[in-house]
């Protein structure tokens, strides 16, 4: 029974796995195992030997039963730390750096250029790109003849064949939206307004599309002066510098008179600086508007009066920024994105700050 025992429980403790040990438990104590053929036995011997050998057969019964559980709880503790070990992770590393997106500058410019206007009380309107060729051209004093027509570089629409009215346009600058206002809310009015133009045009400061800020003021007594105020304080505001401007007289069908304003700039060491130097450059189209126009957006040219302008935002961004070619602006290229985008926290506002 020594032998046995030393034998059985010798195993046990040097078993590799579960399969091993379920063998050793069939080998011992199973129906046909070497124990249990032992413990049969039994019933040949004399009651004497029987009361010797009964309990201790038992007893090695026992002992091997539970030699076996505590193996296989072993076993299982075994199991798990070697998969523990090898799943293991920590749980205290920071995380992964995830690649944050930027607000472009188109985007960054028509925030501050907002933020600016809409301080001197100005709303923002808002306009379709896909124009009739009324608000476009006729509405603004543009008659179908007109030379402005050919030199816009239009995009037009398709008719169906036999359709006589005449196309759609992609809107060549933001002035359709005077009209659209007008006709919306009447006079008085305070509006500008931002967004995309097309002109099939394309170089290093021309893009098919790109973005103009229209703005109207019309009310009993406004005048050119208030034009060159407005316009003064908003680059002044924009470049966080003072900036002289020019008006130079200049012919819009939509606007009389009509001027186009420069602003002041150096370009002293190739790269351009505003509100430096005697150079100037030209950014925007202004005006009081026309009679006609106001006619055209049903208001009545004998009781109000007023100003309009329109610039463009990209020309804008590239100055203030820096940003050499118009082009980069439209190409989606991850690299300049990063570069040249603003963190989409850098909220633009007037207390805030709009020249960091
Ligand atoms: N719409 C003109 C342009 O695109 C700009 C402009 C707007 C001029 C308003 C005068 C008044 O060139």
């Amino acid at each position: 029974m020594d032998e046995l025992r030393t034998k059985y429980l010798d195993a046990i403790a040097a078993a590799a796995d579960e399969a091993a040990l379920e063998e050793l438990r069939v080998q011992a104590v199973g129906k046909k195992g070497e124990v249990s053929l032992k413990m049969r036995e039994l019933g040949k011997m004399t009651p004497e030997e029987r009361q010797v050998a009964g309990p201790a057969l038992n007893a090695l019964k026992n002992e091997i039963n539970s030699a076996l559980a505590a193996k296989k709880v072993a076993l299982a503790d075994a199991a798990l730390d070697a998969r523990l070990a090898t799943e293991w992770l920590d749980v205290t590393l920071p995380a992964r750096n995830r690649r944050v997106g930027t607000i472009h500058p188109i985007s960054q410019v028509t925030e501050e250029v907002t933020a600016i206007f809409a301080d001197m009380g100005f709303a923002v309107a808002e306009g379709p790109q896909i124009e009739t060729d009324w608000y476009n051209f006729d509405a603004l004093n543009i008659p179908g003849h007109h030379p402005a027509r050919a030199e816009m570089d239009t995009f037009y629409t398709h008719r169906a064949e036999g359709d006589e009215r005449p196309p759609h346009v992609l809107r060549t600058h933001t002035s359709p939206v005077q009209i659209r206002s007008m006709e919306k809310t009447g006079a008085p009015i305070r509006i500008i307004c931002p967004g995309r133009v097309y002109r099939a045009d394309y170089d290093q400061t021309h893009t098919p599309m790109f973005h103009q800020v229209e703005g109207l003021a019309l009310g009993k007594d406004i005048s050119m002066a208030n034009l060159k105020w407005v316009l003064e304080e908003f680059f002044s505001a924009f470049f966080g510098t003072d900036v002289k401007t020019r008006f130079r007289a200049s012919h819009f069908p939509f606007t009389e008179p009509s001027a186009e304003v420069d602003i002041q700039c150096s370009w002293e060491g190739g790269t351009v600086k505003v509100g430096e130097g005697d150079d100037w450059l030209e950014v925007l189209g202004s005006g009081m508007v026309h009679p006609n126009v106001l006619k055209a957006g049903g208001i009545d040219p004998d009781e109000y009066q007023g100003f309009a302008f329109g610039m463009g935002i990209d020309r804008l961004a590239m100055l203030k920024y820096g940003i050499p070619d118009l082009r980069a602006f439209f190409d989606s290229d991850l690299r300049w994105l990063r570069h040249y985008g603003f963190a989409s926290l850098d909220q633009p506002t007037l207390h805030g700050g709009l020249n960091r």
